[in-house]
């Protein structure tokens, strides 16, 4: 049997109601909206607030709307997995809660820890289970609530995050049309410029790593800025140099959403107008593993069937990744049947 293509058949987002502006953050740390709206392109993002929710509330939120909006049942489902680098609990995986929660059950479901890239990541591993032919179905969800891992006190990072959860349904393509090509890389040197000091089995939690506040996202910004602008034009245009694209023949750039800067230094070294870009960074800010579905989500309804699309996002590790997708199918006609997000580029 030849291998199948896996082919994005729906996505579906979930954004928690509760916004944090700029001008908020301004009463918090000694920040500005015009200095975060320069610096970063960020005008609001959604922060998850409620006892006991966690990324897996999100996560599930988003799985049920694909699940009903694609009439899938929960017993059709072969694997799902979860990219997010805020999970619940250390154990078990975000991905085993989430399958609890919409009512899936006795499937392998597991988490991807890739920092940023862990939803491009989970996409290329997710395919490989297609293309071989061991499921038909499979949901990948990228979910993170940054806002449990941000020091409001920190003025660097704390204006960056938000929260959120973007999900997709993956199936045999039918048509040809899907992921065609991936790329996934990594170099742990980078660790050092962007981590979480304490809280795992290296630097377990005491009193003096809470009073220290390790347990927050460290960043330095700054060399953070220079790897990610090399690397995701890097990674674009190998995908792009290796399928023979040139830059006219791309529909759309789908960037990680980390700074409006580094979107707009991606797609100039790929040689791409910001008019074929996905940027919803204004709204969500960086809201980590979910920044590439909930990009898909929002543009869904003007994407065309054989749409192509690069892929492209970097994080911590540092870890960064591209993937060539044509898109499966005609988001106009699907808002039309009610089943997809009717906003799109403008929302
Ligand atoms: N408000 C006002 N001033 C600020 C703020 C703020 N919120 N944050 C930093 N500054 C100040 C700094 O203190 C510094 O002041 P100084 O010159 O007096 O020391 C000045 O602004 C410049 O600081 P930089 O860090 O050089 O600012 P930069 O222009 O680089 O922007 C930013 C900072 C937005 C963080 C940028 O470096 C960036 O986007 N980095 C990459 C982020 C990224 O891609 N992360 C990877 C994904 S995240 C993940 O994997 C979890």
């Amino acid at each position: 049997m030849p291998p199948s293509r896996a082919a994005i058949t729906a996505v579906h987002g979930y954004l928690p109601p509760d916004l944090l502006t700029n001008s908020e953050l301004a009463q918090l740390v000694d920040t500005s909206d015009a200095w975060i709206t320069e610096r970063t392109g960020i005008k609001e993002r959604h922060i998850l607030k409620g006892e006991g929710l966690g990324t897996s509330h999100m996560a599930a939120e988003a799985v049920r709307g694909l699940l009903e909006k694609t009439h899938t049942k929960p017993e059709d489902i072969d694997l799902l997995i979860c990219a997010t680098t805020t999970p619940d609990m250390q154990f078990p995986s975000t991905a085993n809660l989430i399958c609890d929660m919409v009512g899936v059950r006795n499937i392998g479901s597991f988490d991807v820890q890739a920092a940023c890239s862990g939803f491009l990541y989970a996409l290329t591993i997710a395919s490989q289970f297609i293309a071989n032919g061991t499921c038909r179905k499979i949901v990948v969800v990228g979910a993170d609530k940054m806002s449990s891992i941000i020091d409001y006190t920190d003025r660097a990072t704390c204006v960056l995050f938000g929260d959120g959860a973007g999900a997709v349904l993956l199936e045999p393509s039918e048509s040809g049309d899907g992921i065609m090509d991936a790329l996934i890389r990594s170099d742990g040197a980078g660790m050092i410029h962007l981590h979480q000091k304490a809280g795992g089995s290296r630097m377990p939690p005491t009193q003096d790593t809470l009073d220290k506040r390790l347990h927050y996202v460290h960043q330095e910004g700054a060399a953070v800025y220079k790897f990610a602008i090399a690397r995701m034009a890097e990674v674009a245009n190998e995908i792009m140099s290796r399928n023979n694209l040139r830059a006219d023949m791309i529909n759309w750039l789908v960037p990680h959403q980390a700074n409006k800067r580094i979107i707009e230094s991606t797609a100039e070294r790929m040689g791409l107008p910001m008019s074929r870009v996905m940027v919803t960074i204004h709204k969500y800010g960086n809201t980590t593993n979910a920044t590439i579905p909930l990009c898909l989500w929002d543009y869904e309804s003007i994407l065309a069937r054989g749409d192509r699309m690069i892929l492209a996002a970097f994080g911590g590790g540092f870890t960064w990744a591209g993937v060539y997708v044509q898109w499966a199918y005609d988001g106009a006609k699907r808002a039309a049947n009610g089943g997809a997000r009717s906003n799109g580029k403008n929302g």
